[in-house]
């Protein structure tokens, strides 16, 4: 399985903001945006990234990330070239997920979303595991006060899923469709299939229909003890900061921090992550992994 990051689009809900730099690059508290989603990807030991971002922004990313040699990571990037929808954004990427006849499935992460909570890898893990064995898609649904900002799911009785709406007037449930998906090849045919929305969208909603008309679509619930952000609006974004502050200076411990989980994964030596360290020695970040080099 590679992953696909999506880091494009225009922002426009945090102008002026995001006028000139791109949302993903803003921090929240101590590290940029993006190394949230990519946490999480490497906490599902995904070692392949594909950043799909605005044309304009391929430089700034590459001096972040670079090919990944930081991180014993392979990281390549797709232009999407207007903002037209997140599967259209996928489709982008679809070049780089497939090597030759071999078909790879893919983890989609939406660069916005930051995720919280007790035994979030083993649970990414397990839905990767499902996905490369069985096929199919695999979401995830969180409790929310507002449905009606994001794609809503509807489940029967017997917690069957029975309708998945993107930005529904009414909504049919309180669980939003968090900004996580696991899908098997197959998604880039959905992809090319479905017809934009009414705000001239491909969505990443329709392509998961498509999976539910197949019968091929797992919901998995995100029980209370997670924390879930889409940092998309200005209130979302610092609160997502906050929450974030809150628990590092309470436990000692960080979220999202890439070369602390690298290292962990033995994906990159010691003197990797000590070189690191010392060209951040001036912050709390340089010091924190010096303290994971003393361990
Ligand atoms: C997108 C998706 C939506 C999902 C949300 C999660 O919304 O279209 O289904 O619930 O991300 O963050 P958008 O950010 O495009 O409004």
């Amino acid at each position: 399985m590679k992953a696909v990051i999506l880091a494009g689009g225009t922002g426009s809900r945090l102008f002026p903001t995001t006028y000139v730099i791109n949302k993903h690059l803003l921090p929240i508290y101590n590290k940029p945006m993006i190394y949230y989603p990519l946490s999480l990807v490497m906490l599902t030991k995904i070692r392949e990234v594909v950043f799909v971002v605005n044309p304009e922004d391929i430089p700034l990313y590459k001096k972040l990330f670079g090919e990944g040699e930081n991180l014993g990571m392979k990281i390549m990037y797709a232009v999407q070239e207007k903002p037209l929808g997140l599967a259209h954004a996928l489709l982008t990427a679809e070049k780089f997920i497939n090597d030759g006849e071999v078909k790879h499935s893919v983890c989609l992460v939406l660069g916005d979303n930051i995720f919280f909570g007790h035994g979030i890898a083993e649970i990414l893990y397990q839905a990767k595991d499902d996905v490369e064995k069985n096929g199919g898609a695999y979401v995830f649904g969180y409790f929310v006060n507002d449905p009606e900002r994001y794609g809503v799911v509807e489940f029967d009785s017997g917690g069957r899923v029975i309708s998945i709406e993107e930005k529904p007037k009414n909504p049919k449930s309180n669980f939003a469709v968090v900004g996580l998906y696991f899908y098997d090849n197959t998604v880039f045919e959905k992809a090319k299939k479905i017809k934009p929305s009414w705000r001239g969208e491909l969505e990443i909603t329709s392509v998961n229909e498509e999976y539910l008309k197949e019968r091929k679509l797992k919901v998995k619930l995100l029980g209370r003890g997670f924390a879930w952000f889409d940092a998309g609006t200005h209130d979302s974004f610092l609160e997502a900061g906050e929450f974030v502050a809150t628990i590092e200076k309470k436990t000692g411990l960080m979220i999202g921090c890439i070369e602390e989980i690298a290292y962990r994964n033995g994906w990159i030596s010691k003197q990797k992550l000590e070189e690191i360290a010392k060209k951040l020695s001036k912050t709390d970040y340089g010091e924190y992994l010096i303290k994971i080099l003393k361990e």
